[in-house]
């Protein structure tokens, strides 16, 4: 098995990564027989996973109850979390509780958010599903639900005690929503590892067909990446903000084509390009990078245009509206090279409409 911490002191974690992990009843440490916890999922992963993981959490020792949701990121929202926390009350769940959150980044980040609000914070363990919850949502305790206004716009930090990644869970999972975590992966080789770019570069083909060890070697390196910035600066007052590349353009997309009808990492593929393009237009970033990173992006199965139905004019209101602005001044994090970006202040809405229209050509 893998292991690696996310350092926060008190409240440092363990990420452990290996294959079938779901059976085993000792991966649930730190729960302890007697205690109480509420495991959260949807219709289709319980179709699939629920009565395995929940065999292993019962010879625990520990007493579960299971709440099952819509499946989807159009429920990821206020009132959805709301079922979570009146299930609780029903079942009596006190402050002792743990939250078990079984799913990829929609069940993970209202779960955590439900464990955030509940008795004003309880404990939560994440079981990432999905290729994107594995790399980067599970670990570093952003939570959220989503607004009609705007993606992730009410939320918490609050950090899982335990993160439990069984790879073999990535045989059900979709291609399209496997290439929707290979978004978040390119992301880390071209924010701060361009080492790592190289290696997806030559590695590709062997993560795309499921090959073990190509696939344990990059969830682990992303999660030592996403640990190493969590740990650094845990409520993004600085570097961490690099793990939002592609995000604001992103978040726009998704919100005017409708929660769920992009994937998350095809809206961040395609916001990923915007920001080399802006990087490009303001003299800080070669074509060469650009279509290295639109060549990857693309043997990923991920778009690299925006939507056809949406104008490049429209993404404007959203990346004015996103929660890096400060007093008003627009905040990019925008690529230098590939393996080296920054947060660029001041950018000019030009600037950023010339670059958007650049990626409908
Ligand atoms: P998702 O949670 O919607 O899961 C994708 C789909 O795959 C769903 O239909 C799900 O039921 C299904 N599925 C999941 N695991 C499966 C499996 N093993 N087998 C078969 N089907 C499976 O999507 P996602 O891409 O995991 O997460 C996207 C969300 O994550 C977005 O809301 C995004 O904002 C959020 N996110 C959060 C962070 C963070 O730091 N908190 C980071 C990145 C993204
Ligand atoms: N996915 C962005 C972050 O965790 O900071």
């Amino acid at each position: 098995m893998e292991n690696i911490t996310v350092t926060l002191g008190e409240r440092s974690y363990p990420i452990k990564i290996s294959s079938g992990l779901f059976k085993d009843p000792t991966a649930f440490l730190p729960l302890k027989a007697g205690n109480q916890a509420m495991l959260v999922t949807n219709k289709t992963l319980a179709g699939i996973y629920l009565n395995r993981i929940k065999d292993s959490i019962t010879k625990a020792g520990i007493k579960i109850d299971q709440i099952i949701l819509p499946d989807g990121e159009q429920y990821k929202t206020l009132s959805v979390m709301e079922q979570v926390l009146t299930e609780l009350l029903h079942k009596m769940h006190g402050r002792d509780t743990t939250l078990i959150a079984l799913g990829g980044g929609v069940i993970g980040d209202l779960t955590g958010f439900a464990a955030a609000c509940y008795q004003r914070g309880v404990r939560f363990i994440q079981i990432p599903t999905t290729l994107l919850a594995m790399v980067d949502s599970s670990v570093g305790g952003k939570t959220a639900v989503n607004h009609s206004l705007g993606k992730n716009m009410i939320g918490a930090f609050h950090q899982p005690i335990s993160v439990i990644i069984d790879i073999d869970c990535l045989k059900t999972l979709p291609s399209r929503e496997f290439s929707s975590g290979l978004a978040e992966i390119i992301k880390y080789g071209i924010i701060i590892d361009s080492n790592f770019f190289i290696w997806l570069e030559n590695h590709l083909d062997e993560i795309l067909a499921l090959e073990t060890a190509a696939l344990t070697y990059c969830i682990r390196h992303c999660c030592e990446l996403k640990a190493r910035l969590v740990s650094l600066d845990e409520t993004e007052q600085g570097i961490r903000a690099l793990l939002n590349l592609g995000h604001t353009y992103g978040h726009a997309i998704e919100v005017e084509m409708g929660y769920g009808n992009w994937l998350h990492g095809e809206a961040v593929a395609v916001g990923m390009v915007m920001a080399a393009q802006t990087a490009y237009r303001l003299n800080q970033f070669s074509v060469v990078d650009i279509v290295r990173i639109k060549k990857l992006i693309m043997r990923a199965g991920l778009p690299v245009n925006g939507p056809s139905s949406m104008s490049p004019k429209s993404y404007l209101p959203h990346i004015i509206r996103d929660k890096k602005v400060i007093a008003g001044e627009l905040r990019l994090v925008l690529p230098t090279a590939i393996g080296k970006s920054e947060l660029c202040i001041g950018l000019s809405k030009e600037v950023i409409l010339t670059a958007i229209t650049d990626c409908y050509n």
